[in-house]
């Protein structure tokens, strides 16, 4: 199957903390993350500057707190045809339109843009990843706000159909931003090219904070992912830039 190129950038401490508690979401603004991780408009600066992506990717983690209560929305009439793809026209045929993919099958995000505020932001529209289990209220809801989705898998979504229907969509090159649980689910599946790690001078600890690349324990038939140093590189805040390819087995 045709596939885009699929590089994760994360930003962590040095004990790979990705933020500072299971129930801090970096969207909301926390100054003591920013305090030792700096401005995160910035990090989003290097990676557009650096990889020019066709589309982002996140989970609904980075965007809902977990058992958070979510509103509800209005019943409907049971109806087969939203569990198709919604890719209107108006939004698909727009010149150099990007991605900013959300995996959410679970339907928990209630969005407040459609379109991105901010320059660095501009031709970025949303796309949501739904299952055949996702709420079918919340499909609704996606068509009404007239934003696009895919559906695949069966309870969850299968990653790698998403990339397919990606790359049909014309996406050749997808920076994964995700937390630790997605990023995990793409490095297990091989779905990684590149991985990326912005290391920050500071140890957040926690043992249930979320952490780089959290999965199931490996089995005894697992094995670790292997990787390739690309390159390391230090930028003038003091935090360290290591790269790696994925070794595909
Ligand atoms: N420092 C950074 O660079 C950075 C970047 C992003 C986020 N964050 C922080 O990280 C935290 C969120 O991380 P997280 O790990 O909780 O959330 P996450 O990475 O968003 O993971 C949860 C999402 O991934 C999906 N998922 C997980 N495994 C899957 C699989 N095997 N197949 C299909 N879908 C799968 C989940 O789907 P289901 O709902 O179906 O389980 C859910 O939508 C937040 O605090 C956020 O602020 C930090």
């Amino acid at each position: 199957m045709d596939k885009p190129k699929v590089i994760s950038y994360t930003l962590a401490s040095i004990d790979g903390r990705i933020t500072l508690s299971p129930e801090t979401l970096l969207l909301i603004e926390d100054e003591r993350w920013e305090a030792v991780a700096g401005n995160s408009a910035e990090v989003y600066a290097r990676i557009f500057s650096k990889f020019k992506p066709d589309a982002l990717l996140e989970g609904s983690g980075s965007l809902v707190i977990p058992n958070a209560s979510v509103e509800p929305l209005p019943a409907i009439d049971p109806d087969p045809s939203l569990y198709q793809d919604y890719l209107p026209a108006e939004i698909t045929s727009t010149p150099d339109r990007k991605w900013m993919v959300v995996v959410d099958a679970k339907g928990l995000v209630r969005w407040m843009y459609k379109e991105f505020p901010g320059d660095i932001w501009a031709g970025f529209y949303l796309l949501i990843c739904v299952s055949p289990q996702t709420p079918p209220t919340y499909l609704a809801y996606l068509r009404r706000e007239l934003i696009p989705y895919i559906v695949t898998g069966t309870d969850r979504v299968d990653l790698e159909q998403i990339l397919g229907k990606l790359a049909s969509l014309g996406v050749r090159n997808i920076v994964s931003t995700a937390g630790g649980r997605l990023s995990g689910a793409l490095v297990r599946q091989g779905l990684l090219d590149e991985i990326w790690v912005e290391y920050f001078p500071a140890i957040i600890g926690g043992t249930t904070t979320p952490s780089l690349f959290s999965t199931p324990n490996l089995t005894p038939e697992e094995k670790p992912a292997l990787l390739s140093l690309m390159d390391c590189q230090i930028l003038p805040n003091q935090h360290i830039v290591a790269s790696f390819t994925v070794v595909k087995e």
